[in-house]
């Protein structure tokens, strides 16, 4: 029986064993093939994972980067800490791009220089002159444009940063951001077209027609600024030296934000100075923790959004005046703020301080800045109320506010989370921000 038993091929001996031993056979060998089953779809499912969170990570780009449209990289590129929506456009940085003038033909209308017509120099940016023409559109129609031009001589690093202020500014598409009509690269010189607007920089238009407009054409100029810098916050582009000398004015006195290109617009910045670690930062305008550790971010746009408003009101005041760079960064560190400029609204110093809180994530977006503006716009009388006034007043209850100045008791009530009470302030007749701040002195 043992001889024979082991002469038997291996499958069969299970068969001739006792009924007590085959069954735990059966059992020891059916464990085996489990284990070994079970290791295999575990192995493969740890290789299918692994893959996918390399693709997911990004740890593949260098695979997948070259091929990469710009579609492609609106998908998957994370801008600014800003997490683009499915469907909803955003930023990409040219610098992303392995070849530079890939993005400048993604982005921009290469013009053929015969519709354009040079008619007088503006002014001079950092490469070359700024001329004043007019350029034939597609329509055969006429339109003003102003020309940047490349000057001769340039290498090719200057030519690449040249045009990438064309390949940013050709993403957007907002009536409050300037417009970018093309490029010529083709032939000699470089250039970039833009539309034409009439009053040129914001700041050196205020200090010509200082006092010359009403509260709500200035809050009007304001809007529109917020407006187009929701727009980039939106689409994930922080601007990093927002100041009304970068922000352009047309002859209906609708304001657009320009002056875009990264790192560049410091270099051609006569306002940013160089920090202790190196950057070069137009302090004045800039929040705290992006000339601390350069954390620039639309918080720190929104903090720069102030420091305009704070010109704007001034008629081109200059923020902090003559104080040293090293001063104002003290003062803003010991909780020093400017003061409302003459003749300013309550409810606009307030929105200005709201802009320049410590703690960024306290700072109000750009849009809830519009619409607390719009709201200012639809009901003037909210504007009235001028700090100067409210100084005046004996126990002045402006010192005392921390809150913004809110348009309605209802907004106030709902932003310190007291809704409840809404029918206890109307009842009891206190139904303007005006009669709420006296309650302490009537
Ligand atoms: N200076 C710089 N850019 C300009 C523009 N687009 N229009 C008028 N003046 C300018």
């Amino acid at each position: 029986m043992a001889q024979s038993s082991l002469c038997q091929p291996m499958f069969l001996l299970a068969f001739t064993h006792t009924p007590k031993r085959l069954a735990s056979d059966i059992a020891s060998d059916q464990g085996q093939v489990l284990v070994i089953v079970t290791a295999a779809v575990g192995g493969f499912t740890l290789l299918v994972i692994l893959t996918l969170f390399l693709l997911i990570t990004g740890r593949c780009q260098w695979y997948f980067k070259a091929k990469m449209t710009a579609e492609d990289k609106r998908q998957t590129d994370y801008h600014n800490g800003h997490v683009p929506f499915p469907g909803i456009k955003t930023y990409v940085d040219p610098d992303t791009y392995e070849d530079p003038t890939q993005a400048i033909h993604e982005f921009t209308k290469e013009i053929d220089p015969s519709r354009i017509r040079i008619e007088r120099v503006i002014g001079a940016g950092e490469f070359g002159e700024v001329c004043g023409g007019r350029l034939r559109t597609s329509g055969k129609k006429e339109i003003a444009v102003a020309i940047k031009t490349l000057k001769g001589g340039y290498v090719e690093r200057q030519r690449r940063d040249f045009l990438r202020e064309a390949s940013i500014m050709g993403q957007f598409d907002h009536p409050n951001i300037i417009r970018l009509e093309g490029v010529v690269t083709k032939s000699r010189p470089v250039m970039i077209v833009v539309e034409y607007m009439e009053n040129g920089s914001l700041d050196s238009f205020l200090r010509q027609h200082d006092g010359h407009f009403t509260v709500i054409q200035l809050v009007g100029m304001l809007r529109g600024i917020a407006s187009g810098m929701k727009y980039l916050s939106d689409m994930g582009y922080v601007h990093r030296d927002l100041a009304a000398r970068n922000i352009l004015v047309n002859s209906n006195l609708v304001c657009k934000v320009s002056d875009f290109g990264l790192s560049r617009v410091l270099e051609d910045d006569p306002e940013a100075a160089y920090t202790t670690t190196g950057g070069k930062i137009p302090i004045r305008w800039t929040a705290p923790e992006a000339i601390a550790y350069r954390k620039f971010s639309s918080a720190s746009d929104a903090w720069s959004y102030g420091i305009v408003m704070w010109e704007v009101m001034s008629y081109g005041e200059r923020p902090y005046w003559e104080m040293s760079n090293q001063d104002v960064i003290l003062s803003i560190e010991e909780g020093y703020r400017l003061p409302a400029p003459m003749g300013c609204p309550v409810a606009l110093h307030q929105l200005m301080l709201h802009c320049w809180q410590k703690e960024r994530n306290h700072r109000p977006k750009f849009v809830d800045i519009v619409s607390f503006l719009d709201k200012l716009i639809r009901n003037p009388s909210s504007l009235l109320p001028l700090v100067e006034d409210l100084q005046s007043l004996p126990e002045s209850p402006a010192e005392d506010m921390d809150y913004p100045m809110f348009i309605s008791v209802g907004d106030w009530l709902d932003s310190i989370k007291m809704s409840q009470y809404k029918s206890n302030f109307m009842a009891a007749g206190f139904n303007t921000m005006d009669s709420v701040a006296r309650m302490s002195i009537e």
